[in-house]
């Protein structure tokens, strides 16, 4: 017997039989070139953590993980719900892990990702149920290229979609039921890390699919926006011709990468199917989740929503409003850009927490450092580290966090707006020796990185101290001659286009007090070295403010010939 209460007693608990007006679901709307994802009528910023699998597995351990997860400043709590606990014996569902989960998030004040692990996960079959995975007649698998069989369900098994279609539709209708009111669940993930672990499937159905024509759909995309592919797709289509009809061979080649994209389209047929279903029943934003394309396809799952194919999935999946990278690689910004499209916002669903298997100073904490990346040059409506339950409360990451989420109302309104720019070392520290100041000689038109913002240029110098202190933050113009700069390791001077001199009329430290950012110190001597510079840390030789990590600083600058 499983551990989760009666599931109908539980879902009538959960639906509110108030009168209050239902607010319109979550959903996204532009502000400038931004894509934000509204909930409750505004503007809501995902600072997440994404829990280990099997986290949500039982009703006590989430409740302890979720605890965790407050601690740490998440206000979004991505959970898997499994299609093999929702429907244990076919065509029987129970709710009671969702319903928990829900319960768990209100009770938290958190908001829920639900992450649907059904036909596959990370390019297998295991959360599938047994009755699903024992029975292989009726449920096909992929076959690899030597004509075997393989563990993972086939994208052409009918069955199996239909199954997973009904089940995922039984769990958003239930959703709908049960918080369609409070929206505590505010998006869906739609299966995991999906693909095969061979460039493509090599059963006999898929054999004859693949001999057969690149649908229509495809074509008239790939002709509409011909010059606007994906890189990688636009040189596959280049390479073999810009044929306008033919078989996927003939279209986009008879190579592991041709593979690939016939693959996209069947993953995201099947999937974007299920989602529609599911989104017929209760409309909330769905997003695919990619393992990031490295090396040949089928090393990585061949035909997940990753950068490469994007575009077959727009097409195949309109369901689907993202594609989302699962973002491991250590070239955040570099994997960040392919993932940030007018028609794909960027959604970091999973990222590294710390580094679990590469003790380089360079790398640690990167997630500290990257979310102001993503939320301020991206835009980015989620960043969530995977297994944040297990960093420390206080720790690099919990402050990122919580200054990013104490900021989330100002981000939220210069998204779009092109006022708002984001600042992330890549390469290493060029010196570690420290020099008195703590900068380096913050001096005109000299520095690591320029932003031009409100008429101004914003010249900042990374700091030099450790290696291991690579600078990072956002700066946002949040008023003629008025900046906003968060961060650490930094350092920043100001040029203007037409004016000779830029002073700095006031620096203020800006403290939350009370849910609102406020002037703390005024800054100036030492900590602002003679009133040229803003710099974080202030001074490096305070040893009474010990304080470390990212600060902020609201700054009022003059201009004269
Ligand atoms: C990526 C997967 O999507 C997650 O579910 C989890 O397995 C992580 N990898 C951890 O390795």
């Amino acid at each position: 017997m499983h551990r989760y209460p009666a599931t109908a007693l539980l879902a009538a608990a959960l639906c509110c039989a108030c009168t209050t007006a239902i607010a319109k679901a979550p959903h996204f709307e532009k502000q400038g070139t931004a894509t934000q994802l509204i909930v409750e009528d505004k503007p809501f910023l995902i600072i997440g953590g994404q829990v280990h699998n099997s986290s949500s597995g039982s009703p006590e351990y989430f409740e302890r993980t979720v605890d965790k997860l407050v601690q740490l400043h998440a206000n979004t709590v991505l959970a898997p719900v499994t299609w093999e606990l929702l429907e244990p014996t076919e065509g029987t569902y129970d709710f009671g892990q969702l319903d928990d989960m829900v319960r768990t998030a209100r009770s938290h004040r958190v908001r829920l990702i639900v992450l649907w692990f059904g036909s596959w996960k990370n390019g297998v079959s295991q959360y599938a149920p047994a009755w699903v995975r024992r029975d292989t007649v009726r449920f096909p698998r992929a076959h690899d290229a030597n004509g075997r069989p393989m563990s993972a369900l086939s994208t052409f098994s009918e069955n199996s979609r239909t199954a997973d279609k009904a089940a995922f539709t039984a769990l958003m209708k239930h959703l709908r039921a049960i918080d369609e009111q409070e929206n505590t669940v505010i998006m869906v993930q739609v299966q995991n890390e999906v693909g095969l672990f061979e460039s493509r499937d090599h059963s006999p159905e898929a054999d004859s699919a693949f001999a057969g024509q690149v649908p229509q759909a495809l074509m008239d995309y790939l002709i509409a926006n011909k010059g606007h592919l994906t890189p990688h797709l636009e040189a596959l289509w280049q390479q073999n011709g810009r044929k306008e009809r033919g078989s996927w061979a003939e279209v986009f080649g008879s190579t592991k990468d041709g593979d690939e994209v016939f693959m996209a389209w069947r993953y995201a047929s099947y999937i974007g199917d299920i989602a529609a279903a599911g989104k017929a029943a209760y409309n909330l934003p769905l997003y695919a989740n990619a393992w990031l394309a490295s090396g040949e396809p089928g090393k990585f799952p061949s035909g997940g929503p990753n950068h490469r194919v994007i575009d077959v999935w727009k097409v195949a999946a309109p369901a689907i409003s993202i594609c989302a990278p699962d973002l491991y690689a250590d070239n955040f910004k570099e994997v960040a850009a392919t993932y940030h499209r007018p028609d794909n916002p960027l959604f970091i669903p999973e990222t590294h927490a710390d580094v679990w298997y590469k003790p380089s100073a360079l790398l640690l904490h990167q997630a500290a450092r990257n979310v102001f990346w993503a939320v301020a040059h991206h835009d980015a409506i989620c960043f969530a580290p995977f297994g944040l339950e297990g960093q420390a409360v206080g720790g690099p990451i919990a402050t990122s966090l919580k200054l990013v989420s104490d900021l989330s109302p100002v981000i939220l309104q210069f998204q779009g707006s092109g006022r708002m720019e984001g600042i992330l070392q890549t390469e290493a520290s060029k010196a570690a020796a420290p020099q008195l100041e703590g900068v380096k000689e913050a001096s005109g038109t000299t520095s690591d990185c320029d932003i031009a913002l409100g008429g101004y240029v914003a010249h900042v110098l990374y700091s030099t101290v450790s290696p291991d202190d690579r600078a990072y933050g956002l700066i946002i113009n949040t008023a003629p001659d008025e900046f906003l700069i968060a961060g650490d390791g930094l350092a920043v001077t100001f040029s203007s286009a037409t004016k000779r001199e830029v002073g700095f009329a006031e620096i203020w430290e800006q403290v939350f007090v009370n849910g609102a950012w406020v002037n703390g110190r005024r800054l100036n001597g030492d900590q602002t070295n003679q009133g040229s510079v803003v710099q974080i840390p202030f001074w490096r030789w305070d040893n009474f403010d010990t304080a470390t990590g990212p600060r902020v600083v609201k700054v009022e600058l003059f201009t004269h010939d």
